[in-house]
């Protein structure tokens, strides 16, 4: 919980929802991805409901899927470039947080820098950076590789790629340029710091050819889990996206993750953890089943199969009889065992046939759901974050715009009146929206970097 005990709130766009049959919903725009106007709608809405940030996914290819399912599916298959996206957003909102996702295996760390350190000064302060490691093989295939590098090896050179994209973001101290046109200075040499960063993935000697931004920084997050995202995130990341399922899972997660922070002399304060949440909302929990219903009745079970078969690890399900019951030996890879062990247990206590449980996995997508009256969404996020589960939210709207519209115009106002969200933005950029302090040079006096050097 923060110390001023109200919540950080991130608006998650998928361009039509995080639901998979969401581009289906009859008020959908379903060329989202590309439309521009449906992403200043959302945002400003977003923005009118003081969220702390919206964040825009990304992966570097399509992804592979039986043909037959792709070709059914809209999420991550054409849509714009996120930076790009964000870049042109924040010429129309002047307050909300600006977060994308870029892969620290398919770029180079300069290459970030400069983007994210361009946003930051194009939106005044309000840019945040999604570090991620990428995890599909259909993503190698589009930078000269035929696999993705291994776990382990992709959070090492994320380590390196951030230490290099933070250590650029540096070059410049905050008052290097005069611009003094009259003496004929346009920027003090001794406030220019090249970074000469040699390194296991990268060689690196800058300086960045953009400024010092606005927030000193710009924000990085991570999203993810695993013990090896930890090691990193404990070290750089000042919000997480996670997707724990319970408030037991979430408490885990966040002990986990917060006390590894002290290993890099880093508060605990100093990262929000934001878990998703896909928030089905109603006037009344009858009206908040009856939007899920439609929203299920709207995918084709062609999509299902295929997403229960990627949820067990790739088992191919199209030997087997949709509505029979769920095979029971399937040939499953020893990664998926435990989801597969969940998946079945849910089908043998509730009897369902392969069709039933492959509709509910989809619906959910190994996202936490919650239904139901404002109140009742309310209640949730207060117990999880009264409970040392979370700073906050990242908020999935299952289906956009109304999914958006009804939690701003039924939740945020319950979440104001318990004294839980803010009704005013306190500051300009999204460090101070988070509570997030705006970080010195590592050259300025005083810097334990500058010390050590
Ligand atoms: C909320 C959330 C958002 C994510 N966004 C992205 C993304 O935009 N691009 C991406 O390649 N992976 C994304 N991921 C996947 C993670 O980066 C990570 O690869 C995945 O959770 C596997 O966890 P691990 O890397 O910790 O093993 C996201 C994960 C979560 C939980």
């Amino acid at each position: 919980m923060s110390s001023k005990g109200q919540m950080r709130l991130g608006a998650f766009f998928n361009p039509t929802g995080h639901h998979v049959a969401s581009w289906r919903h009859p008020d959908a725009q379903a060329d989202a991805g590309i439309n521009f106007q449906h992403y200043v709608g959302i945002t400003q809405t977003a923005e009118r409901a003081k969220f702390d940030l919206v964040f825009l996914a990304d992966n570097v290819c399509v992804r592979d899927a039986r043909i037959e399912a792709l070709s059914r599916s809209a999420q991550y298959i054409a849509n714009f470039e996120p930076l790009t996206l964000l870049a042109a957003l924040s010429a129309v909102t002047s307050r909300i947080g600006l977060v994308a996702t870029a892969s620290t295996s398919y770029n180079e760390p300069f290459h970030v820098a400069r983007k994210f350190a361009s946003l930051d000064h194009l939106s005044g302060g309000r840019a945040g950076w999604n570090l991620v490691t990428s995890g599909m093989a259909a993503e190698a295939y589009n930078f000269n590789r035929d696999a993705h590098y291994e776990h382990r090896e992709r959070y090492d050179r994320a380590r390196e790629f951030a230490q290099v994209v933070v250590g650029l973001w540096d070059s410049w101290d905050d008052d290097a340029f005069q611009r003094d046109k009259a003496a004929g200075i346009f920027f003090d040499p001794g406030k220019l710091h090249r970074l000469n960063h040699k390194g296991e993935n990268f060689t690196v000697r800058g300086p960045l050819n953009v400024p010092r931004t606005p927030q000193g920084r710009p924000v990085i997050v991570q999203a993810g889990g695993s013990d090896d995202m930890i090691a990193v995130a404990a070290e750089f990341a000042e919000v997480i996206f996670c997707a724990p399922l319970t408030l037991e899972q979430a408490q885990t997660f966040y002990r986990k993750i917060k006390g590894r922070m002290a290993e890099h002399g880093r508060a605990s304060d100093a990262m929000k953890i934001m878990p998703g949440l896909s928030a089905i909302v109603g006037r009344t929990e009858a009206d908040a089943n009856e939007k899920y219903e439609h929203l299920q009745s709207l995918i084709h079970p062609v999509v299902a199969r295929e997403i229960l078969s990627t949820v067990l690890g790739g088992v191919d399900l199209t030997p087997y009889p949709f509505d029979g019951p769920l095979p029971e030996d399937l040939p499953m890879s020893n990664a998926s065992q435990s989801t597969f062990a969940n998946v079945r247990d849910m089908a043998r206590k509730e009897n369902l046939t392969m069709r039933q449980v492959a509709m509910r996995v989809a619906g959910a997508r190994a996202k936490s759901v919650v239904r139901g009256s404002a109140q009742q969404v309310a209640d949730h996020m207060e117990e999880w974050f009264r409970n040392g589960g979370c700073d906050g939210f990242n908020i999935m709207p299952p289906y956009l715009p109304g999914g958006l519209d009804d939690f701003v115009a039924l939740v945020i106002p319950e979440l104001q009146r318990r004294g839980l969200f803010r009704s005013e933005y306190e500051g300009r950029t999204l460090r101070e929206h988070l509570g997030l302090a705006r970080p010195a040079s590592r050259y300025a006096k005083g810097s334990p970097r500058v010390a050590a050097e």
